[in-house]
């Protein structure tokens, strides 16, 4: 008996595409798009790429959705229209395309190397209140992790730090009000280490909604701030001994990047302590710095 091999059958199968599933009205065009994203890098210094398009669309729907918008051009008419709402509208659209990605002790050798290295040196020098600043402080676990460190350093080391304090600023007013809530889903302490959770959060008793809260200790040393590291000039007073700026400047071109860090060397004290994300640097410049460790610069004492 002879076989005769049956062929796998061909099916030409349509393609779908992702953005067929909405109608023209509310796919971001790539005009209303470039509206978007030069806005954007002009007034936050944050670059959006046309790969962002379809991600940009998504996070504004439901925006869309909520004022009973049918398109993006009846949006963007609102947005950049210059009614008194606008300036809310802006503020919202900030909001939604910013990334807050951030979770406690996030980079933890930073954290080692500020309470082994940075807060003896600074000791060492005669500080006894550092001055702290966590610029891009999203939800605000980076700022409660400075607190925590400050207060494991105190405890370890009695008498060397009597007082601290932290500025912690955003962009983002949605994101401040997280931060200044500071209920934290469970899941984003489970993997600290049980002294430190103990001593330093809360646990809701409802078991229904299971979340975690920084105790007022560490809360009550924290101001929470807006600012736009596209500001002329930062005011900010006192001067600070540390400054967190971290996973913020790659959203930035290199010219921003310089701007915004020769800024914030401005708001140093001699001798204190800039740190940048790990994937960020800061190379081709004369600023007045000196690097201390992986992405840890510290100010010149002279200057
Ligand atoms: C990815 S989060 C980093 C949070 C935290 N520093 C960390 O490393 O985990 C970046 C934050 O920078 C803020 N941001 C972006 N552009 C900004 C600007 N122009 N001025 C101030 N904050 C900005 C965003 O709102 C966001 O919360």
């Amino acid at each position: 008996m002879s076989s005769t091999l049956i062929k796998p059958q061909t099916i030409n199968a349509p393609q779908i595409q992702l953005t067929q599933l909405y109608p023209q009205s509310l796919q971001l065009s790539q005009q209303q798009f470039k509206r978007i994203s030069q806005f954007m890098e002009k007034t936050t210094g944050i670059k959006l790429p046309e790969s962002k398009r379809s991600m940009i669309q998504a996070r504004l729907a439901n925006r869309l959705k909520v004022l009973n918008f049918d398109s993006y051009s009846q949006y963007i008419d609102f947005v950049f229209s210059s009614k008194e709402h606008a300036d809310e509208e802006i503020t919202m659209m900030i909001d939604l395309l910013t990334t807050n990605l951030t979770h406690f002790f996030r980079e933890q050798t930073h954290f080692d190397f500020m309470e082994n290295s940075v807060l003896p040196a600074l000791v060492n020098d005669g500080i006894t209140k550092p001055e702290i600043w966590s610029a891009g402080c999203s939800s605000g676990e980076e700022p409660y992790t400075l607190s925590i460190v400050m207060r494991e350093f105190m405890s370890k080391n009695p008498g060397q730090i009597t007082d601290y304090s932290i500025l912690a600023t955003d962009i983002s007013t949605r994101i401040l009000s997280k931060a200044i809530d500071a209920l934290y889903p469970i899941e984003s302490v489970e993997k600290l280490p049980y002294a430190i959770k103990h001593k330093y959060f809360l646990k809701s008793k409802d078991p229904s909604k299971p979340f975690a809260k920084p105790k007022s200790e560490v809360k009550n040393k924290i101001r929470f701030e807006r600012l736009n590291f596209m500001d002329p000039v930062f005011n900010i007073q006192p001067k600070k001994h540390i400054i967190f700026c971290r996973n913020v400047l790659i959203y930035f071109d290199k010219q921003t990047q310089l701007n915004v860090i020769g800024k914030l060397i401005d708001c140093l004290v001699p001798g204190g302590f800039l740190f940048l994300g790990h994937s960020e640097t800061i190379f081709g410049s004369n600023f007045p710095i000196k690097t201390v460790s992986t992405t840890v610069f510290q100010k010149t004492k002279e200057y």
